[in-house]
């Protein structure tokens, strides 16, 4: 019974969660294209930095943009901020069911570190916690006046705390939370400073007060943050699906790489809606396409990986012994009813129809079996490799 309790919990909330995703980077993308798209033309209202026309759903829109903010502040004002909230709380609910509510299984790596489910919870809650702390105080340091130096330190920081993550949690894990702290940032960012300082201007304007300029500077500064942040943080939220990323050796080093790929698209964006032309706008591409390719490739570079002599009867008991209580048509583990995703290894075909899969969560990761609770050795996973890659052969 708890195993579906789990299983819908985390559908449901998995729903909830790419739904408010697609809406705040949906919201925000459509901003930023609104801001590069503004033109001022003659007869827009005093106050007003540009106009905007766009055709949508069968309308027209008609955008007017106020730099500081209107003379009369209207009735109803949409504040985009909740897309954001929903987000973090619904990858946080995700988190928990995912990774909290079998902590044995999917968050602790018994060969990296020997964690109890209570140390493990723990570390991840305040690694979220103080990553936020870390980043703001970065922010407010006298570092604050040069971004790009801003920039670099908070990428060395991340990639550090990737590397970090890879010494207490399983690889998988690893990765999603290098996710989850820069996710934390960027709807910190939200929560406790732009909303924040958009409220002290509109509060200085109700009351005929001229509003600091410097609210709106910090403002700035963390959504650009944002802005570079958004495509990286996506890959990382659905790496979890791949173990080609997060289950090398050195998975901070590619994280280092997706950081930048990301942050270079962006830049092409950034800079593509805002009407740059020539040069400015080619360079992007082609780097993004050499360092995809270097992903790629240092992805297949396994210093951990032996090929190693086997024999197949040695093989197919390593995958009895590991693998079969739980993917089998009938689980004898006590959490199964029913095998796994229904992936089953009863015969020798069926462990070739999956090879690929297997050498996925098994050979170049640990994923499986989850949460090593068999006590699988690495020696056990290279004589399982060895075999599938020679075609899984019967003698
Ligand atoms: C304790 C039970 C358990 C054991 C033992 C176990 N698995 Fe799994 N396996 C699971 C669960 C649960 C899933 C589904 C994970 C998910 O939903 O992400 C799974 C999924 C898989 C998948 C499918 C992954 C995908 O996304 O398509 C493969 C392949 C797999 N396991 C291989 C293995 C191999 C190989 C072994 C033995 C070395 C093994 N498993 C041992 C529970 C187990």
């Amino acid at each position: 019974m708890e195993v579906v309790l789990q299983e819908w919990a985390s559908l449901f909330v998995r729903w909830a969660h790419i739904i408010s995703a697609i809406g705040w980077i949906g919201s925000s993308f459509y901003f930023m294209w609104l801001d590069s798209s503004l033109k001022k033309r003659k007869g827009l209202p005093e106050g007003a930095k540009g106009d905007s026309w766009s055709v949508h759903g069968g309308g027209f829109y008609h955008v007017v943009k106020y730099q500081v903010a209107p003379d009369e502040m209207p009735e109803a004002l949409k504040w985009f901020k909740w897309e954001s909230y929903s987000t973090w709380l619904t990858g946080f609910t995700m988190m928990f069911v995912t990774y909290y509510w079998s902590a044995s299984g999917l968050l602790i790596d018994r060969e990296v570190l020997d964690l109890t489910a209570g140390m493990a919870i723990t570390l991840s809650i305040l690694s979220l916690v103080a990553s936020w702390y870390l980043y703001d105080w970065l922010c407010k340091s006298p570092l604050r006046t040069k971004p790009v130096l801003v920039f670099a330190v908070l990428f060395v920081a991340i990639v550090a705390a990737s590397w970090g993550f890879q010494q207490v949690f399983s690889s998988r894990a690893a990765w999603l939370h290098t996710g989850a702290i820069i996710a934390t940032m960027m709807t910190g960012n939200v929560f406790f400073v732009i909303i924040p300082n958009t409220k002290i201007v509109v509060d200085d304007l109700k009351a005929g007060r001229t509003p600091d300029g410097k609210y709106g500077e910090i403002a700035k500064l963390r959504s650009t943050h944002n802005n570079y942040l958004t495509l990286p943080v996506i890959l990382m939220m659905i790496s979890n699906h791949y173990p080609i990323t997060y289950s090398h050796p050195y998975a901070w080093v590619m994280v280092a790489m997706v950081l930048v790929i990301g942050a270079t698209v962006r830049i092409f964006y950034n800079r593509h809606e805002a009407g740059m032309h020539g040069f400015a706008v080619q360079w992007q591409w082609p780097l993004v396409v050499a360092m995809s390719v270097g992903l790629i490739a240092f992805s297949t570079w396994r210093p951990d990986q032996n090929e190693v002599a086997f024999y197949p009867t040695e093989a197919m008991e390593i995958v009895m012994t590991h693998c079969a209580s739980c993917h089998s048509s009938t689980p004898t583990h006590e959490w199964f009813e029913e095998p796994p995703l229904g992936v089953t290894f009863d015969s020798l075909d069926q462990i070739r129809a999956h090879s690929s899969t297997i050498v996925a969560q098994a050979v170049l990761s640990t994923t499986m079996p989850m949460g090593n609770e068999t006590g699988m050795t690495q020696d056990e996973r290279d004589i399982l490799g060895s075999w599938l890659r020679a075609g899984a052969p019967a003698e």
